[in-house]
This record gives C-alpha cells, sequence and structure tokens, in this order.
C-alpha cells in the first residue's frame, strides 16, 4: 500500500532519523523541522542529483551560492517590498485567518479587481469565513511574508539597518547576472542555478516540511533572447518533468498545472507548476515561470530606479544590439522535492497473518484506546476525531492495519492515553514480525547505497571479512555500512525500511571462494556476486 496519510510518512521520518520536529526539548516551534541523520542523507542526494542535472550535465548553465542578507533596495526594486503579501482577514466568529483573494475566488467564480473589490464584498456581507461561514469578517490586509533582522551592532530604533532573510534565491542570480556574464564569457541562451535557503513568514505554515517558513530552493534563471522565451519555457516544462519521472516518481502522481491570471506572481507573464499527488491532494512542487525581463531590468539604473550602480543587459554580437534578456525560471523546493520522493517511494503490506488470538487480543485494545480517547476531557476536538476514526478503522480491518497501526503507536497525541502503552506491548512486536515497509526510493536518492552484515557476529572471520568489505565500498565512493546487530530477516527488513537498495551478507562461503550474496531491496532477489567486482557493479548501478 502506498502511503494513505501525510502522518504514515511523518512517523517513519521520524523514528528512522530522517526528520525531527525542531527545537523539541523546549517543546518545538510550531511547522518547523530538523532533518536527522538520514534526512540529510536523502535531501542532500536530491539537490546532488539535481546540480548534477542542471549544471554538470548541461553547456549552459553555470552555478551560483549567493549571500541570504542582501542590500534592502534589492527588495525594494525586486517589487518584493511592496508586494510581496498575502491579503489576509479575519473571522470575529471563529477566529480563522483565510486568505481573502482565495476565498473571493472560491465564492464568486472570478478574480478580485484588487483589494478595494475584495474590501467592497465584504463590506456587502458576499463573503463567507470558509471554515464557519459566518459573514463577520474583517477588512482584508496586506500581510507582507519576509522576515526583517538588522545588520549592526547597534538597534537605531529606526529602519537603517533592515535587512531581510531573502524569501526566493532568484535575486541572488538576477544581482549576480552581469559578474557571470562578464566573468565566465557567457552568450545566450545560458542559465544560473542555485541551490539554497529562503525564508516566508507564511500565515498558514503546515502538511510537514511542505510549507515552512524556512526552506531550501533549487531555482535557475536562464536567460534567453526575448522571442525565444516561449519555445525555451516550453524546453525546461518537458526538462524539469522528465527529472522527476527519472529519479522514480510515478507519471501517474505528477502533472502539469497552467497557472490561472489571478494567481500569476507580479513579474510573471506565464508560469505552469509541477503538481505532485501528495497524500493531501494534488500541490505544487515546482513552478516554471516566464518572468520576461522584468527583474534584470528593475535592478537596472533608469528614471524608476537611481539607485542601481549600472544596467544588466547584454550585448549581441550577431545582432549588435544591446537589449535586456528574458528570463525563463523553472524554482523547485528541495523540502517539497524530498517529501515528494519519499511519499513516492513508501510502500508497507503485510507479509504473513499473525496467529488470530493475537489479532483479537491487539484488536480489543485498538478499540479500548479509541473508547478512551472519546472519554479524554481537554483534547482538541479535531485531534480527538483523528485519533479515534484511525483507531476504529484499524480495529476493524486488523490484521491487515498493522502498518497503519505503526504510524498510530508513533503518534505524539496518541501517547498522551495511557492505554496506547499497552497497544504498543502488543502491537510493536506484532508488527516487526508481520509487515514489511520499503521505500522505494532510486538508488541514487537513498540515504545509504548499501549495508553488509555478518551471517553471524560472534564468528571474528566473518565479521573482519564484513568489515573491510564496508571499508573498501566506502572508499570508492559508496555511502555504507556496517550492522551486525540482529538476525539477518531483521537487518533486511530495517534497511528495507530506509530505502537502503542493495545488502550484502557475508557467509562461510565468502571466506572459502572470496563471493557473497548481494540482496535487491525492491525484488529481495540475492546474488552471488565475486567480491573483487561489487563496488564498480553497484557505482554502475547508481549512474
Ligand atoms: N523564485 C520564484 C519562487 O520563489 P515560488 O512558487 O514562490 O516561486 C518556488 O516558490 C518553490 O519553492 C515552490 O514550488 C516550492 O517547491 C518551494 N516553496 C515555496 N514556498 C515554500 C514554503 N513555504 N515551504 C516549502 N517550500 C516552499
Amino acid at each position: 500500500m502506498p502511503a494513505s496519510s501525510l502522518e504514515t510518512i511523518v512517523s517513519l521520518c521520524k523514528r528512522r532519523g530522517f526528520v525531527f520536529p525542531s527545537s523539541s526539548v523546549y517543546g518545538g516551534l510550531g511547522s518547523t523541522w530538523d532533518y536527522g541523520p538520514l534526512g540529510v542523507e536523502l535531501k542532500n542526494n536530491v539537490k546532488r542529483a539535481w546540480w548534477r542535472s542542471v549544471v554538470h550535465e548541461r553547456d549552459d548553465m553555470e552555478g551560483l551560492d549567493a549571500a541570504i542578507l542582501m542590500n534592502r533596495l534589492v527588495w525594494k526594486y525586486s517589487g518584493h517590498e511592496a508586494t510581496f503579501s498575502d491579503p489576509m482577514m479575519d473571522c470575529r466568529a471563529c477566529k480563522a485567518r483565510p486568505r481573502a483573494d482565495h476565498v473571493f475566488v472560491a465564492q464568486k467564480g472570478r478574480d478580485p479587481k484588487g483589494l478595494v473589490e475584495i474590501n467592497a464584498a465584504i463590506a456587502a456581507k458576499e463573503l463567507t469565513c470558509p471554515k464557519c461561514g459566518s459573514k463577520d469578517l474583517t477588512e482584508a490586509r496586506p500581510f507582507n511574508l519576509m522576515f526583517r533582522t538588522s545588520v549592526g551592532p547597534v538597534d537605531t530604533g529606526d529602519e537603517s539597518g533592515l535587512v531581510y532573510l531573502r524569501p526566493e534565491t532568484a535575486q541572488g542570480i538576477f544581482v549576480n547576472f552581469g559578474n557571470v556574464l562578464d566573468t565566465m564569457r557567457r552568450k545566450l541562451p545560458f542559465g544560473i542555478a542555485q541551490v539554497g535557503k529562503a525564508f516566508r513568514n507564511e500565515i498558514t505554515p503546515g502538511n510537514f516540511t511542505f510549507r515552512t517558513r524556512e526552506f531550501e530552493q533549487m531555482e535557475i534563471e536562464y536567460f534567453v533572447r526575448p522571442g525565444e522565451d516561449e519555445a525555451a519555457h516550453e524546453m525546461w516544462i518537458a526538462e524539469r518533468k522528465k527529472w522527476y519521472l527519472d529519479l522514480g516518481i510515478r507519471a501517474e502522481n505528477l502533472r502539469v498545472r497552467e497557472q490561472e491570471k489571478h494567481e500569476l506572481a507580479h513579474y510573471a507573464k506565464r508560469c505552469v507548476d509541477l503538481e505532485y499527488l501528495f497524500p493531501m491532494g494534488w500541490s505544487e512542487l515546482e513552478g516554471i515561470a516566464n518572468r520576461t525581463d522584468f527583474d534584470l531590468k528593475a535592478h537596472s539604473r533608469s528614471p524608476e530606479n537611481p539607485d542601481a550602480v549600472g544596467e544588466l543587459h547584454y550585448f549581441d554580437q550577431e545582432q549588435k544590439k544591446h537589449y535586456v534578456p528574458y528570463v525563463i525560471e523553472p524554482s523547485a523546493g528541495a523540502d517539497r522535492g524530498t517529501l515528494a520522493f519519499l511519499c513516492d517511494a513508501y510502500e508497507d503490506s503485510l507479509v504473513k497473518e499473525p496467529p488470530a488470538a493475537d489479532t483479537a487480543k491487539l484488536r480489543e485494545l485498538v478499540e479500548s484506546f479509541a473508547r478512551s480517547v472519546g472519554r479524554r476531557e481537554g483534547m482538541d476536538a479535531d485531534v480527538k476525531q483523528r485519533l479515534q476514526a484511525a483507531a476504529e478503522s484499524i480495529a476493524t480491518g486488523l490484521p491487515a492495519t498493522l502498518p497503519t497501526l505503526i504510524g498510530l503507536m508513533d503518534d505524539a497525541e496518541a501517547s498522551k492515553i495511557e492505554v496506547m502503552k499497552k497497544v504498543r506491548g502488543v502491537g510493536e512486536k506484532i508488527a516487526e514480525e508481520h509487515t514489511r515497509t520499503v521505500l522505494h526510493l532510486h538508488p541514487r536518492l537513498a540515504p545509504l547505497a548499501v549495508a553488509v552484515f555478518p551471517l553471524k557476529r560472534n564468528e571474528p572471520r566473518l565479521v573482519e571479512l564484513a568489515r573491510s568489505i564496508k571499508r573498501d565500498l566506502q572508499r570508492v565512493g559508496l555511502r555504507a555500512v556496517y550492522d551486525d546487530t540482529g538476525a539477518i530477516g531483521k537487518l533486511y527488513r530495517r534497511q528495507d525500511e530506509i530505502g537502503t537498495p542493495w545488502c550484502i551478507t557475508v557467509d562461510f562461503q565468502s571466506l572459502e571462494d572470496k563471493t557473497v550474496t548481494v540482496r535487491d531491496r525492491d525484488s529481495m532477489q540475492q546474488e552471488r556476486a565475486p567480491l573483487g567486482e561489487i563496488g564498480s557493479t553497484l557505482l554502475a548501478r547508481l549512474r
């Protein structure tokens, strides 16, 4: 079964060291996450695969790593100070704070003509709160999404030291256009790629790492002759879609969606979203926009911009003239991409039926848990409903729902109910022995490439050989680990759950003929292979 809910993925991520809630020792910071030992490997592999595809495997791209803090004027002339905001309104009845433009479109079936029309509709009681249906709404106000901080040792109280944490990496590329053009002697078309952190004071962060206030972007600005922009746009839509598919995203879970006029950012002539079918529904993975010549013009000296020191234009040798290039911008999220790869790779199944008595005992405990949740006082109604619904559906479907029970057993809210301890006492053992969870990650993305086990951990010759194989694999550049902390079947299961594509077992035959078994995660087939060839074989499969 693929992941049916984001909770399943969150639970796996926490249990196996992919992603932890941030600053948890102080109760956390809402919607902020830390990538753990396996998560950082996975996300680094996603970023590396992106860089390889858009920089190293192309002849028309350069890389860049610009600073997060930039001169405030960058954000003034990019338009972000004035327009990078969401119009928000408050519901006086239920205290919800929805986006006013989204409510307008959903309820009136067309785009609003600016804030004035939205506020006229609110005043005329034509809009209702999407959460509770009340018409008692405040006026919509623009809420700027940029985080502010100040540079220098003294807080002067005015805005002289004001800087922003960049809300997109793109502007760092635009203001370096001239530097890259001159130093790398580039001709159009060419692009600049950058990976880095971006910050937005999102009003409604959520859905795990899908929408956070601190995230990483993988952005390209691809500069072309005006008139050649539309063909370049199509080229990048196809390229970027292919990248996800080549790395294993299932075609039925990826779609291209044309943004509607009211969705377009202030700089965009056209924008196409690559969307992924996350457990919460189709959502944006990457935007591919035609930003025209908006940004390079905005940062060039002109009557509208007397602060810029020069002009960001291009001299076309063939046409013997200066002009401002157009820009195509494929802008992806490293965190969203990583989450999509995780969701797509996830599969759990029941591998064998547990004894009927064990199932009956577990069902009884899960039903008792559902009843305790029902009686619990002071628990948020949404949480209560979620836990009860999950427990009831698990109890009805056992033993097939054992994989889902693993998620419930990891749920922080569920742990507050006393009877969950008993559920865990029985459930963990049954789940461990009867279910299999696999991450079918593309080998290039998997946090570990290979795990090496000795058949017996109390047999020094097997241990020594297994350790030396692991060292050799590390030396050829493979992320390899050694493990002897359980029976082989259990070790395989652990590696499947974190997506390790290959496991090597060293047995007594290995001591005699220098061969080992290599087990493939997806087919579960085991092959004997000569020791001398393993490193090169696995490296070739990673290519
Ligand atoms: N330079 C263009 C730009 O920033 P965007 O659509 O706002 O465009 C591009 O962002 C990508 O960055 C999104 O498709 C998404 O993958 C990622 N992203 C944006 N906001 C995010 C957030 N709050 N949390 C996680 N990822 C985000």
